[in-house]
């Protein structure tokens, strides 16, 4: 029986994005119904995202004997801050009432970009945790279900599971699924990190504001679905060549851009406003819009709940779009990735 394992996951970005989750009855009570789907942290929108093989977490866990009475994490080396802690505590509670995992766990995890650069930190985070802990279980879980799991800790996780493209409906205990490998997939992301000050509203909180005040929240809810369907349609034309590439890379291109301002206008209307962007991060969208005018690269823009700015363009233009990316005003550094795998095991004890 393992009693140590590491667990690497890559990062993702989503090109139609989980922003809300699924509501819980009113009146349920802590131990009924009401908690458990809570606990369940199901989205309210589908998505579908691309794995980063540039950004990965990985995370060692390690089950402490019989005297142990707490559980141990460290983030970067450094002990987590008191509510990361209380976060995982929670998460591995989940696990034992389960009957999956039994004791105290040490945890320590390391991200190979900014934790807290508003980088889908968690995502990476939960699906290398979830990874790394059903290899101590007496009986480990399938990856579909692995992938539930994952999304128990974060949404956005369950989609790390698979890797390359990914997506996930909006449903009670959805998992994700694979919709196209790492390696099938003809374009890719570079990741602009831009001049902005630390991100001030964690998504966990700031969709649950948005859920309760903006008065666009409903629509945003079925230009969602409209768009996950758009995009699950083209990808079959892709599969079956029954549409150019060309043709296809461009009707998600533009889904992904007007899904990402959809999202934002929900959070701009959220009560307090959820005020994401910074200077440079519109700088960097309308030098996006200028390239396809002056014969550049062609590349679409997409950005999760901080200033950051994800460019999603062709494998072949990779080089051409992180070049010019970082001559932005504003644009700090850009990292150029290929599309990730799906989570794994790098070493067991
Ligand atoms: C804007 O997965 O971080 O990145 O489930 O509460 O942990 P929790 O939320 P999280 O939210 C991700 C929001 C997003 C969009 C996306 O990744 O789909």
């Amino acid at each position: 029986m393992p009693r140590l394992a590491t667990a690497r996951a890559h990062s993702n970005i989503a090109l139609c994005k989980y922003w809300g989750k699924l509501a819980v009855p009113p009146r349920a009570d802590e131990s009924g119904l009401g908690y458990r789907l809570r606990s369940l942290n199901c989205p309210a929108t589908p998505s579908i995202s691309l794995a980063l093989a540039a950004l990965s977490t990985e995370t060692t866990a390690e089950a402490l004997g019989d005297g142990a009475r707490e559980d141990v994490f460290e983030l970067d080396g450094q002990p987590a801050t008191p509510a990361a802690h209380d976060r995982l505590v929670d998460y591995l509670d989940l696990w034992r009432e389960a009957g999956l995992l039994a004791g105290r766990f040490r945890v320590a995890s390391a991200n190979n970009f900014p934790t807290a650069a508003g980088l889908a930190s968690s995502a990476s985070a939960y699906a290398a945790l979830a990874t790394a802990l059903n290899a101590l279980a007496d009986e480990p879980v399938d990856r579909i279900d692995l992938s539930r799991w994952a999304r128990r800790g974060s949404g956005s996780a369950s989609r790390s599971i698979p890797g390359g493209l990914a997506a996930m409906e909006a449903a009670i205990d959805a998992p994700a699924y694979l919709a196209l490998a790492a390696g099938e997939l003809p374009w890719t992301m570079a990741v602009c990190i831009v001049d902005a000050p630390p991100k001030d509203v964690p998504s966990r909180s700031g969709m649950q504001h948005s859920r309760d005040s903006s008065p666009f929240y409903s629509a945003w809810l079925e230009e969602a679905q409209a768009d996950f369907e758009t995009v699950i349609e083209a990808l079959w034309h892709l599969r079956h060549r029954s549409a150019e590439p060309d043709e296809v890379f461009a009707s998600i291109g533009e889904v992904a851009e007007a899904n990402c301002v959809a999202m934002h206008a929900v959070m701009q209307t959220t009560d307090p406003p959820l005020l994401y962007w910074s200077p440079a991060t519109l700088a960097v969208i309308h030098a996006v819009r200028a390239w396809r005018v002056d014969g550049g690269p062609l590349a679409y823009f997409t950005i999760d709940a901080g200033p950051h700015v994800c460019l999603l363009c062709l494998q072949d233009d990779l080089a051409e779009v992180t070049r010019r990316a970082a001559a932005v005003p504003g644009v700090q550094r850009v990292i150029p990735s290929h599309p990730g795998g799906p989570a794994e095991i790098i070493s067991l004890e």
